[in-house]
């Protein structure tokens, strides 16, 4: 067989086999098996020897373009395997943004919130103004313009954090009736959601700090009936239809009269249970008619306006809605508590 057939023959096999390499060994093999030092083009590279000196240059010529030849396909297919390569690594390192993640747990209202914001949404129903005020209070509006001046007895009852003589962490939400007076005319019809703090020892029933929710509303001609109507529409909003106040008298230095205030057990319907302790009563604000001093010690002249002002516990209503039986609970943050309220 003459060296061209050879050579072809070579080629063939080579582009055979170059159609099923799929990596860098075999690739490599093939190129020993051909090219080596111990290859067959090598092999008639030797093999040129034994050819007589007229026919050497041709031969030459042929096996070195062989060579060339043999050599690009190689390097083509390597090419094409570089090239297989990075697609398939593209293809596996892809992130695929669209796929659904595991969600961080959602949180939750504290139940202290939802019963907050279930009143003020009624109460702006009924055209309150939201206001909020300083948590840091002075002494002033905490207790002065409310007409608890100092030794006064009600000073007492409210067991207060000092900050200095002035200054103190507001025992109640109070104080922003004053500070509305101070700065608006009426009519106003504010309400005042917010913490309150008090040095009580934590119990089942006490906190050093909880929430409370005032209103105001002060204009010509306001009398009890406003207020009583007021509380009865926000008691059958917030709790359904059946529930009712409950006014008993009661005294607080800055409205006069005063009363306590009892909504109808939620749990019992008014039947008596063991969370109203058998009464069919919840107590769960204090209200009255804003007294004249204090009308007055805010710049708001009392023959002409009156007005009716409540101080709502939140607390108590979202223990009593939610069968809560300690206060504590509602401040320890604890999610496995906090997790119920969805
Ligand atoms: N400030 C009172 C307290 O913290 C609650 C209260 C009672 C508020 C009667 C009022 C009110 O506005 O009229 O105990």
């Amino acid at each position: 067989m003459g060296m061209r057939e050879t050579i072809d023959q070579m080629r063939q096999m080579m582009s055979q086999e170059l159609e099923k390499v799929c990596d860098k060994q075999t690739l490599e093999a093939l190129r020993v098996r051909v090219l080596g030092k111990k290859g067959e083009l090598t092999a008639l590279l030797r093999g040129m020897g034994q050819l007589s000196p007229e026919e050497r240059p041709a031969a030459g010529q042929l096996i070195n373009d062989a060579r060339e030849k043999f050599t690009a396909m190689l390097e083509a297919r390597q090419d094409a395997l570089r090239a297989m390569e990075r697609a398939t690594a593209l293809q596996r390192e892809n992130i695929d943004v669209t796929e659904p993640a595991p969600l961080p747990p959602a949180g939750s209202a504290h139940p202290v919130n939802i019963v907050m914001r279930e009143m003020v949404d009624c109460f702006t129903g009924m055209g309150f103004e939201v206001v909020e005020g300083p948590e840091i209070e002075l002494d002033h509006y905490n207790f002065e313009l409310m007409n608890i001046p100092k030794n006064h007895p009600a000073r007492d009852a409210q067991d207060t954090f000092y900050i200095d003589d002035n200054i103190v962490l507001r025992t109640h939400t109070s104080p922003m009736q004053a500070r509305t007076m101070l700065t608006r005319k009426p009519p106003i019809r504010i309400i005042c959601p917010g913490r309150v703090f008090r040095s009580d020892e934590a119990d089942a029933t006490h906190s050093p700090v909880f929430h409370q929710m005032e209103g105001l509303v002060v204009d010509r001609d306001v009398t009890m009936a406003d207020l009583r109507g007021t509380l009865n529409a926000f008691a059958e909003r917030v709790y359904g239809k059946g529930i009712t106040t409950r006014f008993r008298p009661s005294f607080f230095p800055f409205t006069e009269p005063s009363t306590e205030v009892d909504l109808t057990c939620s749990a019992c319907h008014g039947k008596g249970c063991r969370v109203c302790k058998g009464t069919g009563w919840i107590e769960v604000l204090g209200a009255g008619m804003v007294n004249p001093r204090v009308l007055e010690m805010c710049g708001i002249d009392s023959t002409v306006y009156s007005g009716f002002a409540f101080g709502i516990g939140l607390d108590r209503i979202a223990m009593m809605r939610y069968a809560v039986p300690d206060l504590r609970l509602m401040y320890e943050g604890d999610a496995r508590f906090l997790g119920q309220f969805r």
